[in-house]
């Protein structure tokens, strides 16, 4: 079976993990990005953005002549199938920001009116529901040769290409069941052996995007309250509660790590566009809110933490180990890192920061305001209290001695609970979820 030739409209992780896969599994692929800045590194096999397997993965499709790059939407008159992979970002008040979808597809079925074949349009950016049939559907209404279907994704930043390559489930929303059959089909070009399938209408498939991610949020926002009990009981750890809950068939071990609050650049987006959705079905939303509201809440629990180290008012300085959202990224959308040194400078403390790779992105925020190290070491010289804010696995290996040996007052705050507390029981360690 001959395959089909794909684009991808939209580089960002998403789109370029997406690009690069297509063609390292032998399909034609043209890589359609409008910001020429961004098309110039990335077709020399820069992503210009740290992702796990990804540089490389780039590279190999760019050796092997089987993708090619263009900021001209017209290219895609000479592929099948188009992934459009544009960001749906929040606009100010939360909702769901659909500008660039809008103009994407507005854009294309002008080129397409010249398409005398059949060409496949697969929605992967999240959109709040109805948005395929509402809109996008409407602007290719006049085309009969073209057929729109949406297909989330799951995909998790710093595991883009492991998740593409095994998914759990694809989800194929179709008006019927020929278009769904069309997308089913380049799948099985794809994987040597299907996953699971889960073949649904274009609404509820942008649904089921928003209840996983809400489910998620929830799931992590309900261990931070057990995690914030377990503060005030002394003896108390979440990290044991969440084991033994996790046994539970029922509730599984997953996305129950205490920590200081998802980050990221898709959680809260899509919480909030789900809560400004949910707006007009009044009963459905108070739990989305207090989800959203127990996550902003979070990162304030390491003040109080530093509070009670008595941190505050004298000019002390305090290192930050970690400063992506996530351990494997560099990207600090949404980072508790950003909040919390916001804060910390208005606090008037020293800061310094560790990360080993979000540090550029860091200092376009933050300039010369607070000072960048290489080495942790060098970061906790001299400080008086350091926090532990990205589960980066070098951080688990810090010994109680290197506190010890570099810092003026061994303060730690283990705001990811990477670090065994028995092993810092002579040092003045805290943590959260950890009732001391
Ligand atoms: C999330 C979803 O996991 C993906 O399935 C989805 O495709 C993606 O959003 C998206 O919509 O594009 P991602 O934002 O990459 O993926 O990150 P997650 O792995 O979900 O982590 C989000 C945040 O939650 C991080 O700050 C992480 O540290 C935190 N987290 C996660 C916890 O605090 N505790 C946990 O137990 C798990």
């Amino acid at each position: 079976m001959k395959k089909p030739a794909v684009s991808v409209v939209g580089l960002g992780f998403v789109g370029l993990s997406l690009a690069v896969l297509n063609a390292k599994k032998g399909f034609d692929t043209c890589a359609i990005e409008k910001n020429v800045n961004k098309l110039k590194k990335i077709s020399s096999g820069v992503p210009g953005f740290y992702e796990p397997l990804l540089k490389n993965e780039l590279q190999n499709a760019i050796k092997a002549n089987k993708i090619h790059f263009t900021s001209d939407l017209r290219e895609i008159l000479k592929t099948d199938i188009t992934f459009l992979t544009v960001g749906t970002p929040s606009s100010k008040d939360g909702k769901i920001d659909l500008a660039q979808l809008k103009s994407v597809t507005t854009d294309l079925a002008k080129v397409l009116k010249e398409k005398k074949r059949k060409h496949l349009i697969v929605i992967k950016s999240t959109v709040i529901p109805g948005t395929t049939e509402n809109i996008v559907s409407k602007i290719f209404a006049h085309l009969k040769n073209i057929v729109v279907v949406t297909n989330p994704e799951f995909l998790r930043e710093g595991n883009a290409i492991k998740d593409l390559l095994e998914p759990h489930l694809i989800v194929i929303g179709e008006y019927n069941k020929k278009d769904g059959d069309l997308l089913e089909r380049y799948y099985k070009n794809f994987y040597k052996k299907l996953p699971a399938v889960l073949r649904t209408n274009r609404t509820t498939a942008e649904l089921i995007k928003y209840a996983n991610n809400a489910f998620l949020a929830t799931k992590i926002s309900f261990i931070n309250s057990v995690a914030n009990i377990c503060q005030k009981i002394p003896g108390s750890d979440v990290d044991t509660v969440a084991y033994a809950i996790g046994k539970d068939s029922r509730i599984g071990p997953l996305f129950l790590k205490a920590g200081p609050g998802f980050g990221g650049s898709c959680l809260s987006k899509d919480l909030s566009a789900l809560i400004k959705f949910t707006k007009k079905f009044k009963d459905s939303v108070f739990l989305f809110e207090a989800v959203k509201k127990i996550n902003q809440a979070q990162p304030l629990k390491i003040l109080k933490l530093m509070e009670q180290m008595k941190l505050f008012g004298n000019r002390k300085t305090v290192a930050i180990l970690g400063l992506a959202f996530k351990k494997d990224t560099d990207d600090i959308r949404e980072a508790v890192s950003v909040k919390l040194v916001e804060h910390l400078i208005r606090k008037n403390l020293m800061i310094k920061v560790h990360d080993p790779m979000a540090i550029n992105n860091f200092k376009s925020i933050f300039g010369d305001r607070i000072s960048y190290h290489n080495s942790i070491a060098d970061c906790l010289k001299n400080a008086d209290c350091c926090v532990l804010l990205t589960e980066w696995d070098q951080y688990k290996k810090i010994k109680p001695h290197d506190f010890k040996l570099n810092m003026r007052t061994p303060n730690i705050i283990d705001a990811r609970r990477i670090l065994n507390p028995k092993k810092f029981l002579h040092l003045n360690f805290k943590a959260i979820g950890l009732g001391r």
